[in-house]
């Protein structure tokens, strides 16, 4: 009995440790949730990561492409007006739960797919 529930703990930590994208810790989108919340990145992105034109410069993060090294090296060295986080207040743990959080999310409709938009009067 204690053998197999073994197994299935080791089993239950390797399905929390995402290895796609070059990430090495065990990520929780439920937990990145969270700190996407916490560490403010709402406030510009939107909570679903989608952003905006006044906030975010139009960049939507939901459902990024970015690997996550250039999530990362963005996040703690930003070249626009986003501000920086240091490993300090954001730790890698974090990020990384943050990341999984907006691989997680869906992508935004492509407006072919929203009926409201098909029959809009011609100008
Ligand atoms: C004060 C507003 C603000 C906050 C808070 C903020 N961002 Fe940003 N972010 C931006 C803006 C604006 C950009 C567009 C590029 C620029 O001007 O830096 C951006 C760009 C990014 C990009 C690059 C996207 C791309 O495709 O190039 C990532 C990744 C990102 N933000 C993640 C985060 C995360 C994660 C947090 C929270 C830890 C966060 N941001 C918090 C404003 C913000």
């Amino acid at each position: 009995m204690a053998f197999v529930r073994v197994h299935v703990a080791l089993a239950a930590f390797a399905a929390g440790v995402v290895l796609c994208h070059g990430v090495t810790f065990a990520q929780s989108a439920e937990k990145g949730k969270a700190e996407f919340v916490q560490h403010g990145c709402w406030q510009c992105h939107g909570f679903q990561g989608q952003g905006s034109t006044a906030t975010s410069g139009g960049r939507v993060i939901a459902d990024t492409q970015l690997p996550f090294d250039a999530f990362k090296a963005y996040v703690r060295d930003p070249t626009g007006s986003m501000p920086p986080f240091h490993q300090q207040i954001l730790p890698d743990t974090d990020l990384a739960d943050i990341y999984a959080y907006l691989e997680s999310r869906p992508k935004p409709k492509s407006p072919s797919d929203i009926p409201l938009l098909h029959n809009l009067p011609s100008q």
